[in-house]
């Protein structure tokens, strides 16, 4: 049995970063225990408020933000925080090496239906000379990113780490320890199961229009096989999903609003998630390009996503790539 700071010594895991995570795993718990009560805890249902990204909070998206950010700003290591719930990053220590930023809680419409739902975390270096409370710290392209992962808080709460040596799963135990669960996970290059909100249809490209009804199409179709859908609205659960057992998860560019070029955010979802699938064999794009390679222009950024099997997001890339 191999506890999570044991593990990553044995990688020869930086002490500081050892120590971060940690930490951040200390406030991952205490949202793993407010949600285990919901109800009893008085922590489900909605606040007055609207975040920076135009939704109205979830009491526990609040809850989640300031455990996060607690246990975070405590941690001299830590030179700033950014968070989904924020309007603008968080200074710490200006000393601190590290700046972590955070999607407090993945899938938050998930929450008053006893769903899967998650923490999603991906951490930089302040680079020399920057002011980690300006936007301009952050604005780092993915491959940057010394550690990136997920804590899913479903029928147990597991987390899935990477710090650019593979992916691997911890599953919290009743003693409060993550006990590594998995190792070196491998996403299978093959899939017959693809996830979309295909409630927007008729907003998308041309190209994924085609792909997607392709699929539909089943073994009589250009494809071949017959295709299964998931779709749980929650990132964290489709990714944790993809990285177990395989499959495409997909939230595409639509025309709903063209000044968003998609819904999920670069820097709390499409980054960590990139570097997880990518450690694991996988592919991330946004269709044209792949996630960790944009060059992030603003904090709340938004990136269309398409990830998971290899084969399988390279055929949907061939759609694209087709089209010009
Ligand atoms: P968040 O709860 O952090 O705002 O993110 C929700 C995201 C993502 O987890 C999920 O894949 C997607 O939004 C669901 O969107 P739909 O409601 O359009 O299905
Ligand atoms: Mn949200
Ligand atoms: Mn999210
Ligand atoms: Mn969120």
């Amino acid at each position: 049995m191999l506890l999570l700071s044991q593990f990553l010594k044995q990688q020869d895991t930086e002490d500081t970063l050892v120590d971060l995570i940690g930490t951040l795993m200390l406030a991952c718990k205490e949202v793993a225990i407010q949600l285990r009560e919901g109800e009893l805890a008085g922590v489900l249902g909605s606040t007055d408020n609207t975040n920076v990204q135009g939704e109205t909070q979830k009491k526990m998206d609040v809850i989640a933000n300031d455990l996060l950010k607690k246990f975070l700003l405590d941690n001299p290591l830590v030179a700033g925080l950014a968070s989904e719930e924020e309007d603008h990053p968080v200074g710490g220590n200006p000393e601190g090496k590290y700046l972590v930023i955070f999607d407090p809680l993945d899938g938050s419409s998930n929450i008053d239906i006893n769903v899967s739902v998650g923490t999603i975390f991906s951490i930089l270096e302040l680079p020399e000379g920057m002011d980690p409370s300006q936007d301009e710290a952050y604005l780092q392209c993915g491959r940057k990113q010394v550690a990136a992962g997920y804590v899913l808080y479903g029928q147990s709460s597991v987390l899935a780490l990477t710090t650019g040596h593979g992916v691997n799963f911890f599953t919290l135990a009743h003693t409060g320890d993550f006990i590594l669960t998995r190792e070196q996970v491998q996403i299978p290059a093959d899939t017959k199961e693809f996830a979309i909100n295909m409630s927007n249809h008729r907003f998308w490209e041309e190209e994924m229009r085609n792909y997607v009804g392709d699929l539909l199409q089943g073994s009589e179709g250009p494809r071949g096989k017959n295709y299964n859908m998931r779709w749980i609205a929650s990132m964290v659960a489709e990714v944790h999903r993809v990285l177990t057992r395989g499959g495409i998860f997909t939230y595409p560019w639509d025309g709903r609003d063209p000044s968003k070029p998609g819904k999920l955010r670069l820097m709390y979802e499409g980054n960590p998630m990139s570097m997880l699938i990518e450690q694991a064999g996988g592919i991330s794009s946004t269709c044209y390009k792949n996630i960790m390679d944009l060059e992030p222009q603003r904090i709340h950024q938004r990136s269309a996503v398409a990830l998971g099997s290899k084969n399988e997001v390279e055929a949907l890339l061939t759609y694209h790539a087709e089209s010009g």
